[in-house]
This record gives C-alpha cells, structure tokens and sequence, in this order.
C-alpha cells in the first residue's frame, strides 16, 4: 500500500494509489454564475512563490509566526485552485514542500498550530460515536416527479401564485450523494452535520474538515465573512474515484461498496477522521439554508457568494425563464448521463426570488418553490436463467440472478445481485421469471421485481438459500439479512483477501505478498491458513509462476522476518471486522498479551475507552468461532514474540485516565493540549461517556459540557488545567 501522507493531494484513497481525481466538477463558463472577480488580489503569483526555507526552529518567533501564515495562506490558496477551480498552478512536489515547511514550522512552534491550519485537516483521535446536532435551520427534503406534466403543472401553480408575475428558475444538477450542512462562524467552520431527520442530524465535523473542496476559513477578497453562514452541499464520490477505491478495499480483502453513495455515506459518518480523509470525496455547495450580517435577494446572488467564498459549486447551474427552458435543461443532462464522472439522479428546479420563495412557503416536508424533476431509472425486463450463490471475500453469502443478458442503459447485463436472504425472500425472485432489472447508479445491476404477468406455469420453487457454504462447505450462519460463512481464516473465498490483509503494510509489513502471490498461494493449496505462511520453503514458492530463486528466498525471508512482531500489528492483521489498525492498537496497549485479548469478554473490552458494545460483540464473536480461534492459535505457535512498545507517558501520573477537550483556549491549541497530557500518560479522545476521567471545557464548550455534568465527569477551565499541568509537569 501507499503511504497516507496526509499531504498528498488528489484528495484520493492514498491506499489505492489512485490517480488525480478527474476534471473536478465545476461551474463553467455558460453557467448563469458569472465568474468572481481575481480571487485573490494580493497573494504570491506562481512566477514569484513563496521563498526559502530556513531550519525553522532557527527562526525568531515573530518571523516564524509571518511566515507559517504566508504559507497557510499560500496553500489555502493552491488548495482552492486544485480542488474547487480544477486549475493547479504548481506542481505536487512544490505543494508538498509548501506543506511540509509548515508541518516543520509548526512541530517547532507549536503555539503557531491555529485549528484553521491546513495542516490541522486530520487531527484528532477516533470517537465511540456521533453527536446529535440541531441544525441552524431545518433542511427540508424536495417534492419530486418524473413525470414532465407534473413539472409543467408546477410552473403553472408558482405563476398563479406570483400573480401571473415572471418566474425565473435556477436548475442544478440533483446530485446523488450526501446532503450535508456546513455551518461558518465569522468565517470559520464551525461544524458539519449530515441531513438526519431534516431537524438535527450527526456532526461530523472532523471528517468533513478532511475534504479539501471545503473551506475551513471562507475566502474574502471580494466578499467580507457573514458573521453566521449555514451553507447545504451535497458530499460525493467521482465514479472514477469510487471505483479505484472498490479496488482497493477488495485488494485488502474487503467488501466493496454497491455505489458511489453508499461509500461516500461510509466515509463521512466514520468515527475515525484519518479514514474519512483517505476517502476521495468532494463537496458541492448548493444552498445558503441561513445567513446573518448580510442578505441576498435572489438564490443567484448567493450562489455568486459561494463562489467567492471558496465553495466548489455544481456544473451547469443556470438561470431560465421558463418551463420550456427547464425542460431541455433537463433533457440535455438526461442525455449527458453516462459521461459524468459523478451519479446525478434528476435535475432540481428552484424559483429564483427569495421574497418570492418565502411567499409561496413550505409544507412540514418540501418547499413549494422547488422540485426535483428525476430522471427515469434505466430498467429493462429480462428472464432469469437460474440463481447463484458468490461468497464474497468477508464471507457473506450474495445470491446472484443469472440473466438472459439484456442492454440497461448502454450496458450489457447478465447477472444482477439480489443482494441477500431477506430481499430475495421479499422479492420472491424464481428461476424462470422475468424480472426487471435497473441499474439505478449502481456498479452492479439489480433485480427490482418479478415481472408477474403471464409466466406463471414456467416458475421454478422458491429459492432457498444453501445451508453450507458452496465454496468449503461450512454450515452457513444468518447474520441479520444476510448469510454468512462463519469459516474466515479455512474459506479459499475469504481466505486470499485475509492472507493480503494479514501482509499489509500497517499489518505485519511482509514485503512481496501482494494480492496475486495470495491467490497462487491459497488455489495451489500451499496455504490453508494464514499460519502455513511461516511453513512455505523457498523451493515451494520458486516454483510459482512469476517467482525466481532470489524472489522467492526474499519472500521466505520476509515472512520470517516476521515471527517477531508488535502485538497491535498482529491483532489489525487477523481482520477482525471494525478493528482497524487504531482499535488494534489500544487493544494492544491495553491486554499486552494475545492471551489476554483473547481472554477478555464482552465487559472487559466495553471498559477500553474507544471501544463500544457493538465493537466488543463483534469481536468476542469472532475470537470465540471454533475455526477462527484455531487458526489464531496455529499462528500464535508460529510466532517468536508479540511485542508491545511502551507508549510516550507510560507509567506517567496520568496513566489510565481519559481526558477530553471541548471549546477554545487561550493559550495553546487543542492539539498541543492533547499532547500534553498524553505525555504524563492520559489517553485523550473526543467523546465524553462513562469512560472520562476529565473534561477541559474551554470558550463555548456546549453539549460535552453539559454531558458531563450529567455524568459527573470532573470539569476543568482553563486556568485550572494550566495550573494543574504545571503541577504534573513539574
Ligand atoms: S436543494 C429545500 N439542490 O436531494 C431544497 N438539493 O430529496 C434544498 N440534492 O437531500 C435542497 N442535489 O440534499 C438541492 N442541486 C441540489 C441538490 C439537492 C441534490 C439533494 C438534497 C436532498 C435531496 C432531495
């Protein structure tokens, strides 16, 4: 795998090596927004970039300060114009030395680090879960048709209502991602919270800080910061993207995602921020939902002020004065479909004039101003030939339909997924029957229902689900919907993705045990189980295809190499579902033995900060699986030693006590608190529950405050966490 620098920029899955994202999705020249003035007047121009770099720690404090801000704001500036413009002016070498300069800079200073930082994008430890977060204002949800009658008689309603007056209508794209709001506080983001039931929704605001198409200061050249801004966007994932990423995460040994949406949802609800932040997703503005200290008349206007304010914005967006205009507005994208680079699913058409919007008012659901005029899903109807049943590399039992192959959408289909036990069931989906089919943004086509009329006499039985798994017949067992083969480590299926995972780079590192070796290991039956990793010969392996003497002695070597390693590596190699290289690390640090771990039931995990009830269910259950605990404990025979480095802090006066820290400080960042306190041994996170020993409540602390209050967890201000650090320091 790659590294995961966060300084790399196509805002890509490192992990995947993926290219540059493609041409990013942008306003052009014929949209209705004209194009903002220069927007940025005063700053460096590529021809004269910002100069020399001097070792930092050399630098006197007033310089080193000018300087970290001429390069925050010269990266600011080569951020916007990669991400949001799509009009690099300086190569990624040169970017990465800006960035790096400033991480040097800032590691030497820390009291220069300031949360608006471009370095301070990824930054803070996981969470054990998401806030509720109320919104500014309510995110309503849009009335939708396919039918273009339906729009017309939209039209006619909104003229009779403005009294036969002109309505002119601003048409989007309708983008088939994640709704999102992003609220500005004096030009700063204060916070991101997902839809949710349109009244609050789930913040996420460190995983959203990640995304390099959203501005973390908003931009000022030509427009002044409103003191209050709550801006809706839509966060996605370019097919393009998606797909290196699908690559990916089945090169790991994972299971891909069906869309572009459903990935995109994954990544922007982590509790994890780096994770989000290796996910390739960009963010398109669409909507000021709320503005104070300054208005608009028109949606127009404000689209204008996104723009100047840094936001990326959809393509095409464009002013109409009529439904005939709408309706090859809609028409031109409907054709266009197949070449973007992103899932759109219709068109949204949104009245013009603000007073007029809020005349015409809302219902509890939808605006009576806008609608989404969606595209017709692209379905054919076609026979099923017989089902089958794929086990996927964690598993899991899919049933797929075997199709008389059929053209949806420019695509020739012959299989489509009935995604699992209990949809199959509900559909009732029988060989014989004619179904129809819909690729609906979906990579993978699928079933949508029996086609019913007629046909009956040729219906097979219903189908079953097979009670063994068809690939190493072990008893499958039902996971919620699904079916899943309980055999992780024996499975040939789920066995080729477990050996990479158990080879990669944050795992144990074994250099040469790529995806293909895995495959040629596991079909030619050299390796049943991970552990018949450390028996293989050099001859054995000189005898695959593609390996020479020397390769295969490094192979060999490399896997040795191996026999001594850190327990946490060891622990994130097994795949245990949800314990990434993170979780695996404070299982580590907290059991420091595999006897332990493996000792531990669900109360002892549940009492490791970071680790919730979910998490430990799921890993009692995979430890205690007769096979799998059998191939751990082949592998634990095969080790020379698991061990466990001491962390910074350890046997420090704060060891075992989790700290917290919420709101702003005076005299140093939250980062450089964290650290603090970590280095006398304290183990900061983000969430406040049970687990908090104290909470560091700075300027504005609100809902952590209040929670630990109800929990009683101790409350710090400022002041009496610096005296207290003082005491502990020494
Ligand atoms: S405007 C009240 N514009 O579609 C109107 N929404 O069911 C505010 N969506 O969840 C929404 N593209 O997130 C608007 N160009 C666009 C959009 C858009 C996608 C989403 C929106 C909402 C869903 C509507």
């Amino acid at each position: 795998m790659a590294s995961s620098d966060p300084t790399e920029r196509p805002a890509a899955e490192p992990d995947s090596g993926a290219a540059a994202p493609s041409a990013p999705i942008h306003s052009n020249g014929d949209s209705g927004a004209a194009a903002p003035a220069d927007p940025n007047p005063g700053a460096a121009s590529p021809a004269n970039p910002v100069t020399a770099a001097p070792d930092p720690s050399d630098l006197p404090e007033e310089e080193a300060r000018a300087r970290a801000e001429e390069l925050a704001r010269e990266i600011r500036r080569h951020d916007h114009l990669y991400h949001v413009e799509g009009r690099p002016e300086i190569s990624d070498g040169e970017y990465d030395r800006l960035f790096r300069e400033l991480r040097a800079l800032e590691e030497a200073h820390p009291e220069l680090v300031t949360p608006d930082s471009p370095t301070q994008r990824v930054g803070v430890d996981p969470v054990a879960s998401l806030p509720t977060v109320e919104h500014v204002a309510p995110m309503l949800s849009l009335d939708s048709t396919q039918d273009a009658a339906e729009v017309r008689r939209f039209d006619e309603r909104i003229r009779k209502a403005l009294d036969g007056g002109e309505s002119e209508y601003v048409l989007e794209p309708k983008l088939d991602g994640i709704s999102i709001e992003l609220v500005y506080k004096e030009g700063r983001l204060a916070r991101a919270v997902t839809r949710g039931n349109g009244r609050e929704g789930e913040g996420v605001t460190e995983n959203v800080r990640t995304i390099r198409s959203v501005p973390l200061l908003l931009r000022t050249e030509s427009r002044p910061a409103p003191e209050l801004l709550a801006v809706r966007g839509e966060i996605l994932m370019s097919i393009s993207a998606f797909e290196a990423f699908n690559q990916s995460l089945m090169e790991e040994g994972s299971e891909p995602y069906a869309n572009p949406r459903n990935a995109t949802s994954g990544a922007v609800r982590q509790l994890d921020s780096a994770i989000t932040a290796r996910r390739p997703l960009q963010c398109l503005a669409y909507d000021i939902l709320h503005v104070e200290g300054t208005a608009f008349r028109t949606d127009m206007e404000g689209i204008q002020a996104l723009e100047e304010w840094g936001f990326a914005l959809p393509e095409r967006v464009e002013l109409v004065a009529n439904v005939e205009a709408v309706e090859a507005y809609h028409a031109g994208f409907d054709g266009d479909r197949d070449e973007l680079d992103y899932e759109i699913d219709g068109i949204v058409i949104k009245l013009n004039d603000l007073d007029d919007r809020s005349d015409l008012g809302s219902t509890s659901h939808h605006p009576r101003w806008a609608l989404a005029w969606k595209f017709e899903p692209r379905k054919e109807v076609t026979r099923v030939e017989g089902i089958a049943v794929q086990v996927g590399r964690t598993g899991v039992l899919t049933p797929v339909a075997l199709l008389r192959p059929v053209e949806v959408g420019g695509v020739t289909v012959s299989r489509a997924t009935l995604h699992n036990r209990e949809e199959l069931a509900r559909k009732d989906v029988r060989e014989g029957d004619r179904v129809r089919v819909q690729r609906a943004g979906d990579v993978i086509p699928q079933v949508v229902e029996v086609v019913t009329e007629g046909a009956d006499a040729e219906r097979g039985p219903p189908f079953q689900m097979p009670e063994l798994c068809p690939n190493c017949d072990t008893p499958v067992v039902e996971d919620g919907p699904f079916s899943r083969c309980p055999n992780r480590f024996g499975c040939s299926a789920q066995l080729k993705g477990r050996i990479v995972h158990f080879g990669s780079r944050r795992a144990l590192d074994i250099e040469g045990l790529g995806e293909e070796t895995a495959a040629l290991l596991v079909d030619r039956e050299m390796v049943k189980g991970p552990a018949d990793l450390f028996d293989l010969e050099a001859d054995q392996v000189e005898a695959l295809p593609g390996f020479a003497e020397v390769s295969a002695r490094k192979l060999v070597e490399a896997i040795a190499a191996r026999r001594r390693t850190e327990l946490a590596r060891f622990l994130h190699g097994l795949g245990i579902p949800e314990v990434g290289a993170t979780v695996a690390r404070d299982l580590a640090h907290h059991f420091r033995s595999l006897d332990a771990f493996l000792a531990a039931d669900r109360e002892v995990l549940e009492a490791i900060p970071g680790i919730g009830p979910r998490m430990s269910e799921v890993i009692t259950e995979f430890v205690s699986e007769e096979r799998t605990r059998a191939a751990i404990d082949e592998l634990a025979l095969r080790m020379e030693a698991l061990t466990v480095p001491e962390e910074p802090g350890a046997g420090g006066p704060l060891e075992g006590q989790t700290w917290v820290f919420t709101g702003g400080m005076e005299e140093m960042t939250r980062t450089e608190a964290k650290r603090r306190v970590e280095a006398l041994g304290a183990k900061a996170t983000s969430s406040v529950s049970g687990k908090t020993d104290v909470l560091v409540a700075g300027e504005g602390a609100g809902s952590k405050l209040e929670k630990a209050r109800e929990l009683e967890v101790e409350v710090l201000d400022e002041a009496e966490f610096l005296e207290r650090l003082r005491e502990l320091e020494g």
